[in-house]
């Protein structure tokens, strides 16, 4: 049992800047699309209203200074700042592919993609962290099993909270 609680503490501690990353957009956004607008081919747009200048920039800040606060916590400043940045920046990419595909399937901006929605952000931000630390796989598993709930919870305040049109 406190082995499960250790690996779960170690798992969110991990992740905390990918977390912050998502986040941060849904309040710091902007109205300047990413894209500029812009469509592909298929008549639809590269990434959607959904993904701007500013929530990007934004995002990325957040999780790098939550990396920054985890490095000073700790005593190991360079360490966390390349961790906070990489899942940050993971984060952000992650959930741009994600736009991306949606758009591909013509789902529009604000549709839901189970799956993908709550964890194509953290599986790009592990994918980049990894070239500085890999978690033991058991923070692994944990940070899959927890993430689409706490992603859904806090989905769900932001609704309520109406910073968001939707509740997921
Ligand atoms: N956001 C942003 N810039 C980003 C990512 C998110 O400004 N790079 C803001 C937008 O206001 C967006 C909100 O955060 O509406 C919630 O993000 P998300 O649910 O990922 O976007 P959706 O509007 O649902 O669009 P999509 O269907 O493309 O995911
Ligand atoms: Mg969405």
């Amino acid at each position: 049992m406190n082995e499960v609680i250790e690996i779960i503490g170690s798992a969110l501690w991990f992740i905390l800047p990918a977390y912050f990353a998502n986040a941060t957009p849904v309040v710091l956004g902007g109205r300047q699309p990413l894209d500029g607008g812009r469509c592909l081919g298929d008549g639809r747009r590269i990434f959607g209203d959904g993904k701007t200048v500013r929530g990007f920039v934004a995002g990325i800040v957040a999780g790098t200074v939550i990396g920054v606060l985890q490095g000073i916590a700790k005593g190991s400043f360079s360490h966390y700042f390349s961790l906070g940045f990489l899942l940050a920046l993971g984060a952000l990419l992650g959930d741009l592919m994600g736009s991306f595909i949606k758009r591909r399937l013509g789902i529009e901006r604000g549709g839901a993609l189970p799956g993908l929605d709550q964890l194509g952000f953290v599986i790009i931000a592990l994918l980049l962290a990894s070239l500085v630390e890999v978690p033991r796989w058991q923070a692994i598993i944990a940070i899959f099993m927890i993430t689409p709930a706490l992603h859904l919870a806090t989905n769900f305040i932001g609704y309520k909270l109406k910073l968001k049109s939707r509740p997921y």
